[in-house]
């Protein structure tokens, strides 16, 4: 069935619509009609997720090309070596017509050049026929083009009782459901981010600033607009009807990220605006209770300011001892040296899972076991982890974890703190008000037990409910394939970027994800980032708020990429010929 057959932007405007709408088929015909198309092939039997072989040990890129030409690089209308037009007579013939970039169904989409790109809709292009990722090509959609079949176009409410006449009986996740089971196919992900299909400076916009924040999907934009059009209300607080949409939305919410977790119980989730305010949570609730003076903190060398500062702050308050675990010239965490840092005095290790500004993966189950050997606890800082890679706080056994909603496609002034639930209930709540208090006299008050206890006031529930939603949407695709294939955006940018003359990669551990921080030769980071930005490609310049990593090697800034599973090979492609061209020209 191609998509053609079909016309589905009707289906857009059935959204909040009751009942539908007079004159439109039956929605239930169009859910149908909607699976089918989304059914995908089985995946091979042990071929998912795997590399191309053509590309992995290739180490060639259609970026690679048409170099020294002189273009300016200031004019984003000139002829830059554009991977986006393979074919075009601007890739080198080692590599055109080789089949060898995921890139390559551009030579034969009906690509046009410059900014009348044609869309990249799965009916005007064929998906490459490697296994496991299917249509991992550039750019997709074009402004307008709205009405283009994505999961988000099959209509979906959330209601907590069919008593209500506006109840659809909807699986209460249609974005990304028909990905379950089916091949990864990028192009199917990409059109459910809305925001990715404009231009920006002429071109298809490229976002790799995921590090930085990420794109929502559609899905999420609608259940927090569905929030407000239909559920909002105070929550835990009435006992009306709307008060219980919206806490029983709340409380889904929490239970969603205590399976994305795998924590124990959702007792154990406290929402917070993000990681920031998750650990300051801990050092001034926890910290302050239990912390004496002499004993010791750690953290790592990898750190965000973010998991210093509250530390800092901390040890200077109450006198104690700030220890940091070196890392190598590649950016991993010495072990060894870690070790020696462990005594009796270490009450708490903090460290990433992910460092923000390398991308380096801690091995965090080991670091845990470490300090719990010594009896400290553990605090493990998941806010560039949980996009990437699978998580399981069980396994991990650390005493707290902590993520942004919005670095996972979820809102932004939202985020979770995880607690052991025991230790959260033997910890002073750090703020006092409603929504936290048993019983309040003006003598005394008692506390409820987690997670009330730390929620004080009227928290975000409309974005706590689409951070329930972005979790929907990760877990419907299955972390274990992004993971995958992200893993394998990350391999052949780190080949790419290697190639262009003048760059070095800062961060090279083994185990890498979602970042690649770079410098290149005679230019400041601003200035590459501003080049990129005038091909449409956002990307951080700076210090990513981890100042002491980033002079570990030396350097002030960096520029950085960074991934998300909406990224494709095109994307990087793109990149890199931009930074082929900066070289170049110097
Ligand atoms: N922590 C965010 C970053 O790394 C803002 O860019």
């Amino acid at each position: 069935m191609s998509n053609e057959s079909f016309d589905f932007s009707g289906l857009t405007g059935l959204s909040g619509q009751p009942g539908g709408l007079p004159g439109l088929p039956d929605e239930s015909v169009l859910q149908e009609l909607a699976n089918q198309f989304f059914q995908a092939p089985p995946v091979p039997q042990g071929v998912a997720g795997t590399v191309p072989s053509s590309v992995a040990g290739s180490g060639i890129s259609p970026s690679a090309v048409n170099q020294g030409n002189g273009v300016d690089i200031n004019d984003p209308q000139t002829s830059l070596p554009d991977p986006h037009f393979a074919g075009t007579g601007h890739v080198p013939s080692s590599v055109a017509g080789s089949g060898k970039s995921p890139s390559a169904p551009y030579a034969d989409a009906g690509q046009t050049k410059g900014g009348a790109r044609s869309a990249g809709t799965s009916g005007g292009v064929s998906a490459p026929s490697y296994p496991g990722f299917a249509g991992a090509q550039g750019f997709t959609g074009i402004p307008g083009s709205a009405g283009t079949p994505g999961f988000a176009s099959v209509p979906g409410y959330y209601f907590i009782t069919d008593k209500n006449p506006f109840v659809k009986s909807v699986p209460a996740h249609p974005a990304g459901a028909a990905l379950a089971s089916a091949p990864y196919d990028v192009n199917k992900v990409r059109r459910d981010f809305p925001i990715l299909q404009q231009y920006v400076n002429g071109r298809p916009l490229i976002w790799l600033d995921n590090a930085a924040t990420t794109q929502k999907p559609r899905s999420v934009i609608d259940r927090v607009s569905q929030f407000y059009e239909r559920e909002n209300s105070n929550i835990h607080r009435a006992a009306h009807e709307l008060a219980a949409r919206a806490t029983d939305a709340y409380e889904g919410a929490r239970e969603k990220v205590r399976r994305f977790l795998n924590a124990a119980s959702p007792n154990e989730i406290v929402f917070v605006r993000g990681a920031t305010e998750a650990i300051n949570l801990v050092a001034k609730s926890w910290g302050d209770q239990f912390l004496q003076p002499g004993d010791e903190i750690i953290v790592s060398h990898l750190e965000h300011h973010a998991n210093i500062v509250p530390w800092q702050q901390l040890a200077k308050a109450k006198n104690l001892k700030l220890k940091v675990i070196p890392v190598d010239d590649q950016g991993q965490v010495l072990l060894d040296a870690y070790g020696a840092l462990l005594s009796s005095k270490t009450k708490l290790v903090s460290f990433t899972q992910v460092s923000n500004a390398l991308g380096t993966i801690t091995p965090a189950q080991k670091m845990v076991a470490m300090a719990h050997a010594v009896g400290a606890k553990t605090l493990v800082d998941g806010a560039q982890a949980v996009s990437h890679m699978p998580v399981d706080v069980t396994a991990l056994d650390c005493d707290w974890y902590v993520f942004s909603g919005h670095k996972v496609f979820g809102p932004t002034g939202i985020g979770v703190l995880y607690g052991k639930e025991d230790l959260l209930n033997e910890t002073q709540p750090w703020q006092g008000g409603g929504n936290m208090i048993r019983d309040v006299t003006f003598e005394h008050t008692t506390y409820h037990n987690a997670p009330g206890r730390f929620e004080a006031g009227t928290g975000n529930i409309a974005d706590a409910v689409g951070l329930g939603a972005a979790i929907d949407y990760v877990t419907a695709i299955g972390m274990p394939l992004i993971s995958q294939y992200e893993h394998y955006l990350l391999e052949y940018a780190s080949r790419l970027l290697t190639g262009v003359p003048g760059l070095r990669i800062i961060g090279t551990a083994a185990d890498k994800a979602g970042v690649l921080s770079f410098i290149l030769d005679g230019y400041k980071t601003e200035e590459v980032g501003a080049a990129l930005n005038q091909w449409g490609i956002a990307v951080r310049s700076g210090h990513h708020c981890a100042q002491p990593i980033l002079r570990r090697f030396g350097q002030e800034s960096t520029v950085r990429p960074s991934l998300a599973l909406y990224n494709t090979c095109g994307d990087i492609d793109a990149l890199v010929a931009v930074l082929h061209r900066l070289s170049s020209n110097k």
